[in-house]
């Protein structure tokens, strides 16, 4: 497995979406994610958006009130194919109104991906986000289930290996392929991990389908570093049974991570046994918050 070897000087993530607006805001939220990850590193800023939504509507409202042009997102990565991840992309193409910006996701995130509960519904990437559509709105694909540095220091994870007992795979999604119908395992979760020097791992999740624990040992892997200073995104513990959520909370705070940052698909409950057993090193997500590291 590649062995990355880069550090940034500093990362700053700004919330974009997410499903709580915040008390007293006027952010738009939206069943969805998306952050702005603004890195840092010698003369270099590169800014990196992680999701785009199920819309581009409020995450240029977020932007405008937050001072920010579409203009300055580098590149875009795909956390996976769901509709609340990667329908707002070819809007988000268009407001950035540039040439060959990478787009980077796993080789399987144009595949349908279905639920039959409570009806039939195809939850994947849509045609108006299919690959030529990203290349007429100027975007250039990125596929790679493996994991690789975007830039030195800032590393899209590829696929996750699931190895936590307590973890299990899946939330009863299917795959179709020469009409055959088939479990799926979201095998395309990607997450984003951040070398920062003198601090340790930021980690940037979507929906966490791999398991965050996987994810955070994954990183840790890849990177060889095993300080995580934050873990940041939705955790999909919304129908995660009980015992799962207390040891999920146990392991997070075995780890020691100083910012565990959750929300979109964590769920309400999960949220309170976050909070009850990392006290102040948990925080809720919402848009608008801003995370700096150092
Ligand atoms: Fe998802
Ligand atoms: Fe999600």
């Amino acid at each position: 497995m590649l062995q990355t070897k880069g550090q940034v000087d500093a990362v700053r993530v700004i919330t974009l979406l997410d499903d709580y607006a915040g008390y007293e805001t006027s952010f738009y939220a939206q069943h969805g994610i998306a952050f702005l990850i603004e890195v840092s590193s010698g003369e270099i800023c590169k800014r990196i958006l992680l999701d785009v939504g199920q819309s581009a509507t409020p995450i240029l409202h977020n932007m405008s009130l937050l001072g920010l042009e579409p203009g300055i997102v580098d590149a875009i990565l795909l956390s996976h194919c769901h509709y609340d991840h990667t329908e707002g992309l070819v809007d988000m193409l268009k407001a950035i109104n540039r040439d060959l910006v990478p787009v980077i996701a796993h080789t399987s995130i144009f595949r349908e991906n279905y639920i039959f509960d409570p009806f039939i519904r195809n939850i994947g990437i849509t045609a108006k986000n299919g690959p030529e559509a990203i290349r007429a709105a100027g975007g250039h694909l990125v596929l790679s289930d493996r994991p690789f540095e975007i830039m030195p220091g800032v590393i899209s994870t590829g696929v996750v290996p699931r190895r936590v007992d307590f973890e299990q795979s899946g939330i009863g999604t299917y795959n179709l392929a020469d009409g055959v119908i088939s479990g799926d395992k979201i095998e395309d979760d990607l997450s984003i991990v951040i070398n920062v020097k003198d601090v340790g791992l930021v980690i940037l999740v979507g929906c966490s389908h791999a398991g965050i624990v996987n994810i955070v040992n994954h990183s840790k892997e890849i990177t060889g570093i095993d300080r995580v200073e934050a873990v940041i995104g939705g955790f999909h513990l919304i129908e995660a049974p009980r015992e799962r959520v207390i040891k999920t909370a146990r392991a997070l705070k075995e780890m020691e991570v100083n910012s565990v940052i959750a929300g979109h698909c964590t769920g309400l409950k999960a949220c309170a046994e976050l909070a009850n057993q990392l006290k102040d090193n948990f925080e809720l997500l919402q848009c608008g918050k801003i995370l700096n590291v150092p």
